[in-house]
């Protein structure tokens, strides 16, 4: 895989806001997988995957559901229903066009970071901790992100946030959580780990 070829077309694909929020994402990513030893993922798995978990975000709704449907990718119900989050998807595939011999663990990490998964592995789990409070997000306080990133293991790190996101959703009298989201929840409940 070619490094630099791979981060100039991000930079040359996804607004200038977006590309700040990759580098920032792939920037608190880096910094797990050096906490987090034990998983065996390498700083350059971190920064490719958050570099390039986005890269479809800023296509409009019809243009990902018709992707889907030409590339035969399964889509869940919450993902038909709002196809915005089907960027995930269609991120892995890019990537996977683009770089033949890419691990199936990042194309996992990349498909699931939406939703979060029991099969998004520990590197998804990473990308999944990382877009949800790298330093310009705003839909968290700093206190929390900090709480978030003091717990000991990504389990617990993807648990909090599976909880908090319930939370903020009945708070606005949103959907319930996806299904996969909500079986994440159970395995990891119950003891799961990445
Ligand atoms: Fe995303
Ligand atoms: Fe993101």
């Amino acid at each position: 895989m070619d490094f630099t070829e791979l981060e100039s077309h991000i930079e040359n694909t996804v607004s200038e806001k977006r590309m700040r929020h990759c580098k920032a994402t792939a920037s608190v990513a880096v910094g797990l997988a050096g906490r987090f030893k034990r998983y065996h993922i390498t700083e350059e798995d971190a920064r490719i995957v958050g570099l390039w978990h986005d890269i479809a975000r800023e296509w409009g709704d019809e243009a990902l559901y018709h992707f889907c449907v030409e590339h035969d990718i399964t889509m869940e119900v919450e993902e038909q229903e709002c196809p915005m989050l089907l960027h995930g998807a269609v991120a892995s595939v890019l990537l996977r066009q683009r770089c033949a011999d890419v691990p199936q663990y990042y194309i996992d990490a990349i498909r699931w970071h939406t939703l979060g998964s029991t099969s998004m592995g520990p590197l998804g789990a990473m990308l999944f901790i990382a877009d949800y409070l790298e330093p310009y997000r705003t839909h968290i306080d700093d206190p929390n992100k900090v709480r978030i990133l003091s717990l000991s293991s990504l389990e617990q790190m993807c648990l909090d946030i599976i909880s908090m996101t319930e939370d903020y959703f009945a708070r606005r009298k949103a959907c319930p959580l996806a299904t996969s989201t909500l079986n994440l929840k159970q395995y990891l409940k119950v003891g799961g780990t990445f």
